[in-house]
């Protein structure tokens, strides 16, 4: 066999994105796009913001010298010093280019540092539901995946993750604002975290690809500030509609002990795993286009809309803080049974089963403010065939 059996099982815990897809591909043939609401893509239907645009056109025109060729594998150290000196200020934490390393996107941030984290057989905890990808990453690099519930409200369960602490675990990924939820950690959760972790030489790998897409003013705690051993991933794919160009960075917390070898380790790891270096121009881009973010508000009024109509039909939902994800839960214990209701009226959703959580599923609000409204009828229709 020439696949690797490994990978097969992989592929074949992650088909169900691809059955997605070829439905989607067949709905869109048999009823026509205009009848197909697909809530499944976590991909901004926007363009990026003016000033990305305008600092990618303006670097790309001034063509520095060596803005083309290998850098060093952190990044261009000017760039790395402009990101330290925003975390600084944002966390009155001392950081510095040595704590930055330029990444392809909060995946291969995550990967990078979990690469130079494990040995075969280190557990990393992650909190349920979680992003699915998480269990590829951590298999990437022979770690095992320690799957952990969260509270009714989401929110990580110290005692359980307490339960959970073997002397293999290496590692605790946070995500907050959270995909699929959309619900972020309190300071108060983040401090018993803190409290929970103390004496380990467990860190928090925190992945915040959507902290900057919050609503109704909500702050996100800096994870950082609450928990001493922090390593932080962030991305603009999200926050700036520009996954497809790969630009993110790990932030290595001034707190952290070990903090200047797992450094050395990432930038090793990241030039290893192929990546040699972030994307060149994007460095620049993300340093001098700033921290400005797609329209939130015209997100923050999408979830409204269809917060509001999926609570009057009587789903239950809690309204998220942050991200473009709903996470309501299914009228039916079995999700995957009320996808398949949902698909008869041409609505796509995630099955929460793909996050690690039956009986849930999830939506994203990465479609036109339009295709939300002439849903609505669509999960009318699906509620009242699930519970006649
Ligand atoms: C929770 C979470 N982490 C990481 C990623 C990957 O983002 P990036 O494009 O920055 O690699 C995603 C993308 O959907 C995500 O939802």
């Amino acid at each position: 066999m020439i696949v690797a059996r490994s990978i097969t099982e992989q592929i074949g815990r992650a088909s169900w994105i691809r059955r997605m897809f070829e439905e989607g591909d067949r709905l869109r043939a048999e009823r026509g796009p205009e009848n197909v609401f697909d809530f499944t893509l976590g991909n901004p239907e926007v363009q990026p913001p003016e000033q990305v645009t305008a600092a990618l056109a303006r670097i790309a025109a001034e063509n520095r010298p060596r803005s083309h060729g290998y850098m060093p594998n952190a990044g261009y150290p000017q760039v790395r010093e402009i990101i330290a000196r925003r975390l600084a200020q944002r966390t009155g934490l001392p950081y510095d280019a040595g704590h930055i390393i330029m990444t392809v996107g909060s995946s291969g941030a995550l990967n990078t540092v979990l690469k130079a984290m494990l040995d075969p057989g280190d557990e990393v905890m992650v909190l349920v539901p979680y992003f699915p990808e998480y269990r590829f990453y951590i298999e990437n690099h022979a770690g095992r995946i320690v799957e952990v519930e969260t509270t009714e409200d989401f929110l990580p369960d110290p005692a359980r993750i307490a339960a959970a602490l073997t002397p293999r675990t290496k590692a605790l990924i946070l995500n907050s604002p959270n995909n699929p939820t959309g619900v972020v950690y309190p300071a108060r959760v983040l401090d018993e975290l803190e409290t929970v972790l103390r004496g380990t030489e467990v860190t928090v790998l925190s992945d915040e690809p959507y902290r900057a897409l919050v609503f109704d003013g909500c702050e996100v705690p800096e994870t950082a500030v609450h928990i001493t051993r922090t390593v932080t991933a962030i991305s603009w794919s999200k926050s700036q509609a520009i996954s497809g160009e790969r630009i993110g960075y790990l932030a290595i917390s001034p707190r952290l002990p070990g903090g200047d070898q797992l450094r050395e380790a990432c930038t090793f790891t990241n030039r290893i795993l192929g990546f040699i270096n972030a994307p060149a121009i994007w460095q620049w881009v993300a340093a001098e286009a700033g921290e400005c973010t797609i329209d939130v508000a015209a997100y923050q009024h999408k979830r409204d809309v269809l917060v509001d109509a999926l609570t009057r039909i009587g789903y239950e939902v809690t309204k998220p803080q942050g991200t473009f994800y709903l996470f309501p839960k299914s009228p039916i214990p079995d999700d995957l049974a009320f996808i398949r209701l949902l698909l008869q009226e041409g609505v796509m959703a995630v099955p929460g089963s793909g996050f690690g959580r039956p009986g849930y599923f999830r939506l994203s609000l990465t479609v036109p403010l339009e295709t939300v409204k002439r849903s609505i009828s669509g999960f009318e229709r699906a509620f009242k065939a699930a519970r006649p």
